[in-house]
């Protein structure tokens, strides 16, 4: 193992099966299609626009690759290994990732690098860096003391252009098995660590570099500072990637590309899917229509507020009130994989009926995000989130695909929201799953249940808000559970509900920590969900961390 998974999943040894894990057993009511060639929106711009192309050789951190260079204004691509874009004039640098695979594994993944090397700046990062060594003829084996963590720069040869700015004694973050004991002479060291001696290389007379360390990582201190140097400097990156000309070259894009044709787009209240509404507004306006369909799983008065948000926004929204609907479906049933079915199929079933009495509609438009789409998460052949295709909205109305912005990632969509105007209680939502309270509702379903529910988590987000809180932490709500217990108030005994209140921390809900929110807080929105939400006299706060727990309980 060379690249050893940083995070906490990757004792599970399966870095990519985390993205299963993360979500395939659950059934998004909005169904996304996921890879670039799927989406019929094709962005000219990308072949205009300079770019870095980071080759994928299975790295958990590859993603986090592209956000550092997205960070940097550098617009950048992430492709699977094998698939580089040869002949592709705007590429103005190379980044290979890590890797799960050791560079003697049968199954390693090896890329030709003849047209590249030479020919692009180049640098290897952990597994790519003993990749380039090993195929140069240098040596590569097993660490005598696996390194996982920090380590110290020791030496740093700072005229190195790579090096610039980078001092000994600057924490870079190691997490590697194997390590390079050995390059030809053509290659000369550039910084070492106590234990790694070759911790950077450079090739001589070629615009190419290798660490075996993680400048990606936030604890590599100077991380940033070396992509800049490799980006900026050595591949001379003009930076011109920002929110504002994303939003003007794909307006410009839209509207060469949709003319006069008419879009139909599912909104769900989510940042995703209004970004990408907003954005499309600009571009064609009264041709986008959207729908937000209430599948009465809601938030309290979510659906009027949302609604209201969109129309504020100049949208052109229908919403649909489906919730008797959805209600009557989901009686008695308990079990969650059957609620996310009836409510993802329902969702369907409501939005096409909808979308039917708009006449001429060509397009369907969705709000997929860049980790939805990186065809390369799956080049170890396990299959990526399969859930949201399971709807098969595209193929059942037969519409053309449109995803505006398949090529940002979430904190990206964030700026275009807010460079677009969007007023921050719509961009800085928490993530909500698509089947809502359903989840949220151990056991059977009933409209009292959403409505004890939905009290007890309009105080608690509410509370979140009043103290300043909301966005100190990643998502919250609150879990009605199929509990009954025995209380008193006043004089007299209850046996009533037991609510959990959940609120964590993360940066991608793939792990996450429970936020430990002050108690004085806790205390309060315990009170106020006892004193006023009729059915409830007990809660609980779930201070369990993901994982072994999930986010959701359901
Ligand atoms: P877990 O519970 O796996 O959740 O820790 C991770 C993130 O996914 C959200 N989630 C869903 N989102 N449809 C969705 O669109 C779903 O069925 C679903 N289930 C969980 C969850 O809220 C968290 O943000």
């Amino acid at each position: 193992m060379h690249d050893t998974p940083l995070f906490t999943r990757a004792a599970k040894k399966e870095p990519v099966l985390k993205n299963v894990f993360y979500t395939c057993h659950y059934f998004t009511y909005l169904p996304k299609i996921h890879y670039l060639c799927n989406s019929e929106t094709n962005y000219t711009f990308h072949t205009m626009q300079e770019k870095i192309i980071i080759l994928d050789f299975g790295s958990q951190t590859t993603q986090l690759i592209g956000r550092r260079v997205r960070e940097l204004n550098m617009y950048c691509e992430i492709v699977p290994y094998n698939k580089f874009p040869h002949g592709d004039k705007s590429v103005i640098g190379v980044i290979l990732s890590g890797s799960p695979f050791s560079v003697y594994d049968e199954k390693a993944f090896k890329a030709e690098l003849a047209e590249i090397r030479g020919h692009l700046p180049v640098l290897g990062i952990c597994y790519g860096a003993q990749f380039m060594a090993w195929t140069s003829g240098g040596n590569v084996e097993p660490a005598a003391s696996r390194e996982y963590g920090r380590a110290l720069l020791t030496e740093v040869n700072g005229a190195d252009p790579l090096m610039k700015g980078i001092k000994p004694g600057s924490q870079v973050w190691m997490s590697h098995g194997d390590t390079i004991t050995a390059i030809p002479d053509s290659f000369s060291v550039i910084a070492s660590t106590e234990k790694v001696r070759i911790a950077p290389y450079h090739i001589n007379g070629e615009q190419t570099w290798g660490v075996q360390f993680h400048p990606e990582v936030f604890h590599s201190v100077d991380g940033t500072q070396l992509l800049r140097n490799f980006v900026v400097d050595i591949c001379g990156g003009r930076q011109d990637w920002s929110a504002e000309s994303f939003i003007d070259t794909t307006v410009a894009q839209l509207r060469e590309q949709l003319g006069n044709d008419k879009v139909v787009l599912g909104l769900s209240g989510g940042v995703d899917s209004s970004v990408a509404a907003v954005l499309l507004n600009r571009a064609i306006g009264k041709n986008l229509t959207c729908i937000f369909v209430d599948h009465g799983m809601l938030r309290n008065d979510e659906f009027k507020n949302v609604l209201h948000d969109y129309e504020c926004l100049g949208l052109n929204v229908i919403g649909v009130d489906a919730s008797a609907k959805f209600f009557a479906e989901l009686a008695g049933v308990t079990d969650p994989e059957r609620k996310r079915k009836i409510i993802g199929k329902g969702f369907i079933d409501v939005f096409d009926e909808e979308a039917h009495k708009i006449t001429d509609v060509k397009w369907l438009a969705q709000g997929t995000i860049y980790p939805d789409c990186i065809e390369s998460l799956s080049i170890t052949g396990t299959t990526i989130k399969s859930h949201h295709n399971v709807g098969g909205l595209p193929e059942k109305m037969n519409l053309r695909l449109c995803e505006p912005l398949r090529l940002l990632f979430k904190d990206e969509v964030r700026a275009v929201g807010r460079a677009l105007g969007m007023p921050d209680h719509l961009i800085k939502r928490h993530p909500f799953p698509g089947p809502g309270l359903a989840v949220r509702i151990l056991g059977d379903i009933t409209p009292e249940k959403v409505r004890v529910l939905q009290e007890a988590d309009h105080i608690f987000i509410q509370g979140l808000r009043d103290h300043n809180l909301y966005d100190k932490v990643w998502q919250a709500g609150v879990i009605l559970l199929p509990v009954q217990s025995v209380g008193v108030m006043g004089d007299e005994r209850t046996y009533e509900r037991a609510v959990a209140l959940r609120a964590v921390t993360s940066t991608d809900a793939m792990t996450a920590d429970w936020a430990h929110l002050p108690y004085e807080f806790l205390a309060e929105v315990s009170n106020n969900i006892i004193n006023h939400v009729r059915g409830v006299n007990r809660v609980c706060y779930d201070i369990s961390s993901k994982p072994p727990a999930t986010i959701e309980w359901e």
